[in-house]
């Protein structure tokens, strides 16, 4: 059978990896979630008390496994942003693109992140575009985050998450190198009225249609 490389790109929060997640698992393919990658990397330069805006953020980069990928310290805000800083350095996307092309082998995988269907797998088999509004994205993730929803100041709560998000995304997609783009022949899939088990639906959709 053929090479099936999957690449799920979109903004933060959109749902990327609870699908490209999924869609590994009805396809038999293995996932990667790449925003791990430089995660990892910013979360060595805080943990060495470093600057994740600089030098040497790179040398990390270059020695980071698929075993860093299973720290449980990832998902924090402090590492939201010392990733997306790490994440606009050259030298640190430079020596990450290896291990992602690697990753797919000989028989494809579902990678999700910001820049797969554009500069990591510009040949990808099929590449999907995930998006809903910043508001919709916020939600989600402070539902995920919240350990009591009925608290009095969730407006507020959300519209700090949304406030995040928004200038993560700002940052992601102005820097020079890689920036967020939606790949000229990715399909979009606006997530906003759709649940987890409709995006999944209609990516499979795409995916036979396009294979
Ligand atoms: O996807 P996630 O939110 O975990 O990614 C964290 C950060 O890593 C993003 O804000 C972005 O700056 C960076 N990233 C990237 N390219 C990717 C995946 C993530 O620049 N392919």
């Amino acid at each position: 059978t053929r090479r099936l490389v999957i690449a799920v790109d979109g903004p933060a929060a959109a749902g990327k990896g609870t699908l490209a997640k999924r869609l590994a698992a009805a396809l038999d393919l293995p996932y990667l979630d790449t925003g791990l990658l430089y995660r990892a990397t910013g979360r060595r330069m805080i943990d060495a008390g470093l600057d994740p805006e600089h030098a040497p953020a790179e040398t990390f980069a270059a020695t980071v496994g698929l075993e860093d990928l299973r720290r449980t310290d990832l998902r924090v805000p402090e590492v939201d942003r010392a990733a997306s800083l790490v994440a606009a350095q050259p030298a640190v996307r430079r020596a990450l693109v290896d291990l992602q092309r690697r990753f797919a082998g000989v028989h494809g995988a579902v990678l999700d992140g910001r820049d797969i269907g554009t500069v990591i797998f510009p040949d990808a088999s099929v590449k999907l575009f995930i998006t809903a509004s910043p508001r919709t994205r916020a939600e989600r993730r402070w539902e995920q985050l919240a350990t009591d929803p009925g608290v009095p100041d969730r407006e507020e709560q959300i519209s700090r998450v949304e406030r995040e998000i928004v200038a993560r995304d700002a940052a992601d997609s102005s820097r020079s190198v890689a920036p967020l783009r939606v790949a000229p022949d990715a399909v979009r899939i606006e997530t906003d009225s759709l649940s987890a088990d409709e995006v999944l639906a209609e990516a499979l959709r795409i995916v036979a249609r396009m294979t």
